[in-house]
């Protein structure tokens, strides 16, 4: 289980400081998809690398199966929007890159590389370099990537931002059949209310800065979910309507 208690983050400023995260309190469960849906510039990627260990918390804990994160770390893989692949690597060295890290042979990271090539469908794209490959392509050795580590959470980062309608409609139904496969527990960071009600057992929307839980709805439908359905259009219209209250405060971008 993944424990966040009264979570705060404060950035210092050039006059005084800026609070991005405030009294955040969350427990997933094992297994467990859960979307982060709030404003932009809320705090939802401050979050999620907290989490991955790669930004400090200010205060609280963060505690995943009992033992407090403090570092980044394989029990925690990270997907994030802007793909963040090695260029000058194919797709199997991409997805390899983690178990070279933690120095596991060549022979065994071949296999276990080909393994989340395969799950997520890059079956036959494996000396590619990213640039050759689509978006939705990209985004798949992204995960696979993430999962090469066999991490216990997932955290992903409005993964799917950058996609065409289409290919991002194309990537839920895939990341659900690889959640599905996998048994991970996913966080999952987005801004859009229909991906999160399509994804979630759980939606959580953010406040606006800074950032606290406003309302959490589980979303009991079976999957696959159907965005006609009426109950998934009432579900949708219910938690736009928090979040158009928070973004309606959120402060200007710069
Ligand atoms: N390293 C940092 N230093 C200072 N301010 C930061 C830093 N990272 C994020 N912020 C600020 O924290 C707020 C939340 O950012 P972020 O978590 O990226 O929001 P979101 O992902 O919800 O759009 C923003 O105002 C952002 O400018
Ligand atoms: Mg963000």
């Amino acid at each position: 289980m993944l424990d966040i208690t009264n979570l705060r983050k404060v950035f210092p400023k050039e006059a005084g400081e800026m609070v991005a995260i405030d009294d955040f309190s969350l427990a997933v469960q094992n297994g467990e998809f859960v979307c982060l849906l709030g404003p932009s510039g809320c705090g939802k990627t401050t979050v999620l690398r907290i989490i991955a260990g790669l930004e400090t918390l200010t205060s609280g804990t963060i505690q995943l199966d009992g033992r407090d994160v403090v570092n980044s770390g394989p029990d925690r893989g990270m997907v994030f929007q802007e793909f963040a692949l090695f260029p000058w690597r194919t797709v199997r060295k991409n997805v390899e890159f983690g178990l070279e890290i933690k120095g596991v042979s060549a022979a065994e990271r071949k296999t276990i590389g080909q393994k989340y090539i395969d799950l997520v469908g890059l079956n036959g794209f494996e000396e590619y370099l990213p640039k050759k490959l689509s978006g939705g392509m990209k985004q798949r050795v992204g995960i696979a990537r993430a999962l090469a580590n066999n991490p216990e959470i997932l955290l992903m980062d409005e993964p799917f931002g950058a996609l065409d309608a289409q290919t991002r409609n194309q990537m839920q139904k895939e990341l659900l059949r690889i959640w599905s496969e996998t048994k991970k527990t996913v966080v999952f960071v987005t801004h859009s209310v229909d991906e999160a009600v399509y994804l979630a057992d759980r939606v959580v929307v953010l406040t606006a800065r800074p950032s606290r839980i406003k309302e959490i709805f589980k979303i009991e439908q079976p999957r696959p979910r159907d965005r006609a359905n009426p109950e998934f259009i009432a579900l949708r219209k219910q938690i736009l309507a928090e979040l158009e209250e928070e973004s309606a405060q959120a402060p200007k971008l710069v």
